[in-house]
Order: C-alpha cells, then sequence, then structure tokens
C-alpha cells in the first residue's frame, strides 16, 4: 500500500449529532471520536482518510462519485437513507473499488422499518450493530477486498 492510497468514509443525515443523539442507541462517542479512530486505523494500514458528513441526499450521490476516481474503496453509512435512497444505491453500484456499508446500531432489532436496508444491496460487505467500531471493521474489510481484487 503507497502512502498516496486513500479511503473515502460517507456518514449521512444526523450523524454529525453523534455522541448526543439518542446515546442508548449510538453510544456517546462523537463524529470528532470517530474521525480520530478512522485516521489512526488508516495510517496503520498507510492510507489517507477522507472523511464527509451530510445530511443532504444529492451532496451524499455527489461525494460517492467524486470519491470513485480517488478513493481504493469506500466505507458508507446512509443512515436514514439506507433504507430508501436507489440514488445513493445506485451511486454505491457505480463506485469501482469495494464499498462496505456501515451502521452503528443493530438495525434488524429496532423497529420493523428499519429492517430493509436498501443501499446494501449495492454494498460488498456489510457491518451492523458493532457500535463505531463497526467503521473500523469495515476498514479492515475494504482493505481485504482491496487486495484480492489486485492480486
Ligand atoms: C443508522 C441506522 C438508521 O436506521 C438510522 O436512520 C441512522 C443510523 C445506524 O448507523 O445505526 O441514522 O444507519
Amino acid at each position: 500500500m503507497t502512502s498516496t492510497h486513500r479511503i473515502s468514509v460517507i456518514n449521512g443525515p444526523n450523524l454529525g449529532l453523534l455522541g448526543t443523539r439518542e446515546p442508548g442507541i449510538y453510544g456517546t462517542g462523537t463524529e470528532e471520536n470517530l474521525i480520530g479512530l478512522l485516521e489512526e486505523r488508516a495510517a496503520d494500514h498507510g492510507l489517507i482518510l477522507e472523511y464527509l458528513q451530510s445530511d443532504v441526499e444529492g451532496e451524499i450521490v455527489s461525494a460517492i462519485s467524486s470519491a470513485g476516481s480517488i478513493s481504493i474503496g469506500l466505507i458508507i453509512n446512509p443512515a436514514a437513507y439506507s433504507h430508501y435512497s436507489i440514488a445513493i444505491m445506485d451511486a454505491m453500484k457505480a463506485f469501482p473499488g469495494p464499498v462496505a456499508e456501515v451502521h452503528i446500531s443493530q438495525v434488524f432489532t429496532r423497529d420493523p422499518i428499519r429492517r430493509q436496508l436498501l443501499t446494501a444491496r449495492a454494498a460488498d460487505a456489510v457491518v451492523i450493530g458493532a457500535g463505531l467500531r463497526s467503521y473500523i471493521h469495515a476498514m479492515d474489510i475494504i482493505l481485504e477486498l482491496f487486495q484480492d481484487r489486485e492480486s
């Protein structure tokens, strides 16, 4: 892995509120804590982190598309959009490298509307319910998938 390789992490709506948003479900770790964890793990893998959080569907679509030309892989938590955004699913399908979808909470044990994960259909891997560690597991998986594809 060269130091110029990048990995993109995109967080969807309300994930900028981590730490104060429903801490019983999402924990007390903040977005800043998450970025710190991601930067550390990316550096361990010799990667540069590209992080974006947006509450806007179109911005997320554009960010996925831009990430496709600079990053070896994509980790995405589309948040509420996971349950219904065809636009984000299509953007994920068009991403050239491996894609991992992440959910902080165990969506399958929550309310029934969260049991449909539309965007996950476009993911190579899905990590659910491990809190902020879900992202770290996803990063390790992306690296393995990238290396598999390269070999
Ligand atoms: C979430 C689960 C979604 O149902 C919810 O809308 C979110 C966060 C998660 O990470 O657990 O905003 O994607």
